[in-house]
């Protein structure tokens, strides 16, 4: 099938209640009818993914946020402006149209309108709105390609192959309060840019968790994945010296660093840029996950502003069940 056939029979598929893979500008979705429980039930099943993690609805017209919401308010219009289609998530206090199975029972739904094109079509053409989470298996590495997709993940009705994701990592999450906004997930979308339109909320979360977003450890690949405590080669060796003992070891260059004693060398960048880096990660941790020669990884930290601290973020989850107790944040 070529590519407008993909997209044809996949919003076909959405339509009759089955379960479609799709690029979008950040990660591959997993997606189905937001409207029909059943369809949304597979996505859980297919992911393994706990009922307790709520999914992001994706649109591709404005209109829909007054059906799915209730108490549209003018900040919402702003942000939409600004923001869409693009990477931000909106958690909006959601009307009776959304199923408690897509939003996990809680009060609100996330909504996102993604700009990329095959993923519009694709949300245009099945009439529905699409509840999508990243496409892989709960807690591991996301998707950025059609290839990750299909490697992770079984009974998936079709993948629509619509090459790599130029973002790269997943949508900021933000929820609204009186005061402003609440960062709930830290993704392409920086607070620095939020706070040109909205002032950032001072007040504390209420709920410890309140959302899954913030939960220490995702995004894992299958071997050790350990962040050196910064870029100083002295650093790097001593921790590389440990693992070396014990198996070969694959070095993570984000400034463009390559130390010696390592069996292989990835960049996220040549030279730090962030948004290479941040299109780079997944793809860089799916390739080591499969590479059978490779025993462990020991990434560079990430620096800088913006999108630095989502990029972080990332790494921090991908390694939390490696590190040692005393380390754990
Ligand atoms: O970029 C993205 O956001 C990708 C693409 C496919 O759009 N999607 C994605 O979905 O990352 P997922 O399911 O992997 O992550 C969605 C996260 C949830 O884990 C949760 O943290 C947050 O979004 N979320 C969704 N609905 C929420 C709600 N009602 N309240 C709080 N957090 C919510
Ligand atoms: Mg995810």
């Amino acid at each position: 099938m070529n590519l407008a056939q993909q997209i044809e029979r996949a919003a076909q598929i959405i339509r009759e209640g089955g379960v479609v893979a799709f690029p979008t500008e950040t990660v591959y979705g997993l997606g189905a009818n937001a409207l029909d429980p059943n369809a949304i039930a597979q996505i859980f099943a297919i992911k393994e993914r706990p009922y307790f993690d709520p999914l992001i609805v994706h649109i591709c017209n404005l209109s829909w946020v007054e059906r799915l919401t209730i108490n549209f308010d003018k900040r919402v219009e702003a942000l939409a402006n600004r923001f869409w289609p693009g990477p931000l998530t909106i958690v909006l206090p959601k009307s009776d149209l959304v199923p408690d199975i897509v939003t996990s029972g809680l009060s609100t739904v996330g909504i996102r309108m993604p700009s990329n094109t095959i993923a519009q079509e694709v949300i245009r053409l099945s009439g529905v709105p699409i509840a999508a989470p990243s496409a892989n298996k709960f807690g591991r590495i996301s998707p950025t390609s059609a290839k990750h997709v299909a490697k992770q993940l079984e009974g998936v009705d079709l993948i629509v192959d619509g090459g790599d994701s130029i973002v790269g990592i997943e949508s900021t999450v933000i929820s609204l309060n009186r005061d402003g906004f609440i960062i709930l997930r830290e993704g392409a979308i920086t607070a620095e840019e939020l706070e040109e339109l909205l002032p950032r909320s001072t007040m504390p979360n209420s709920a410890p968790l309140a959302s899954p977003g913030l939960l220490k450890s995702h995004y894992s690949p299958d071997k050790p994945l350990y962040i050196a405590k910064s870029s100083s080669l002295q650093e790097i060796n001593s921790l590389s010296s440990e693992l070396n003992k014990k198996g070969r070891v694959a070095f993570i260059s984000f400034s463009g660093i390559t130390p010696a004693g390592f069996d292989k060398t990835l960049f996220l960048s040549h030279n730090g840029n962030l948004k290479e880096a941040a299109s780079n990660l997944f793809r860089v941790l799916h390739e080591l996950e499969e590479d059978d020669s490779i025993d462990a990884i020991i990434a560079e930290p990430v620096t800088g502003v913006g999108i630095a601290k989502a990029i972080m973020d990332k790494l921090n989850k991908a390694s939390y069940r490696y590190k040692s107790d005393e380390n754990k944040l």
